[in-house]
């Protein structure tokens, strides 16, 4: 039985977990910053850090006393190392190499994006691997080919603004609040999906990338008047508000399915994963659930507890980088990419 403590602390969350053996959660303690960035419209760097220093002893203590566990029981520490917001991960990483140091556990460095490809196999016995995994956070839109733990492609990733971005960034310009994305799944419930056809960058016929900046300029534009940025806003209806956000969220979330189905292709798989804080978004699970059902896909979404940022598929990762002999050393640095 291997014990891992897991700690992340890549962007504004602040999270600690312990989890045995790659798949029983035994606590998953997530502190969220949201209330301290939304006054700003998005994460604050420095404040960000200021928090992780503030609560990651507090969140730590509460992630062992749930599990009940001492220092005794923790096998090894796993921590987010990339990429991140780089002074959010330094807390976290010098954290996790203290820990390392004063109770002699082995250190493992896990990267935050690889962790989100292989968050739906948490609690999932076998794992749902070969897959391809659909990441979509604030920070990435990637495509990967996960065959096993030791074994994930980068099949497409974000070419700009990756989707949970236009959705805060879309969000801010229909005068909604910061995390943005709840917000536009909220409004869209009122609204018209079919109201505004707004475009749908599928890049090249092969390929697998994303590009979400031309959409959050044509929300842009279609509120304020082609060329304009502001000014339009107050003209706009409650509905006219929900029917921009609906169609928006659809030309998003279509493009994201029509990618994943094409990535289905092109990896001959039969399994599809959903990992990430946008798949949280119920009209992306219930829209590829329902592509893949049609395809006859075998599909699983990571649980909205894996989804957001969580320090549970840090140590579930971390598990499976100790077991192959994947450890870190103490000079080991943060890297924000
Ligand atoms: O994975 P995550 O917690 O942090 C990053 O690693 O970036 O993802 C946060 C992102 C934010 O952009 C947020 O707006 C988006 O996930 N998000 C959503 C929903 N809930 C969170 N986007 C669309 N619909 C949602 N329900
Ligand atoms: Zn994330």
């Amino acid at each position: 039985m291997t014990t891992v403590l897991g700690i992340e602390t890549s962007c504004d969350e602040t999270a600690a977990a312990v989890v045995v053996d790659g798949t029983d959660v035994r606590s998953n303690v997530v502190a969220s910053q949201v209330d301290l960035h939304r006054k700003y419209g998005g994460v604050v760097p420095e404040i960000a850090s200021r928090a992780h220093i503030e609560w990651l002893d507090g969140v730590l203590r509460q992630a062992l006393e749930e599990a009940a566990c001492g220092r005794d029981d923790i096998n090894v520490i796993a921590v987010t190392q990339k990429p991140g917001l780089v002074g959010s991960l330094l807390i976290g990483v010098t954290m996790a190499k203290a820990l390392s140091w004063a109770w002699s556990k082995p250190l493992v460095c896990v990267d935050h994006v690889l962790a989100h490809a292989c968050s739906a196999a948490i609690e999932v016995l076998p794992p749902p691997w070969p897959a391809v995994a659909l990441i979509v956070s604030g920070g990435h839109s990637s495509l990967y080919l996960v065959r096993d733990f030791d074994s994930v492609e980068r099949l497409g990733f974000t070419t700009d603004d990756a989707a949970g971005e236009a959705f805060d960034k879309v969000a801010a310009v229909l005068g909604l609040a910061y995390p943005g994305g709840p917000e536009i799944e909220r409004v869209s419930r009122h609204g018209d999906p079919k109201a505004v056809d707004f475009p749908r960058t599928m890049l090249a016929p092969d390929s697998l990338d994303f590009s979400f900046s031309g959409i959050k300029t044509a929300v842009l534009y279609h509120v304020h008047g082609p060329g304009k940025t502001s000014g339009g806003l107050e003209k706009l209806t409650p509905q006219d508000v929900a029917d921009i956000a609906a169609s928006f969220q659809a030309a998003v979330v279509d493009v994201l399915i029509r990618k994943t189905l094409r990535a289905v292709d092109r990896a001959g798989v039969d399994r599809v994963v959903l990992g990430g804080g946008v798949a949280a978004n119920t009209c992306l699970r219930e829209g590829l659930a329902a592509s893949c059902a049609e395809r006859r896909l075998t599909f699983h979404a990571a649980p909205l507890r894996y989804c957001l940022d969580n320090a549970a598929m840090i140590a579930a990762l971390g598990y499976h980088q100790f077991v192959r002999g994947d450890t870190a050393d103490w000079d080991v640095d943060a890297q924000a990419d």
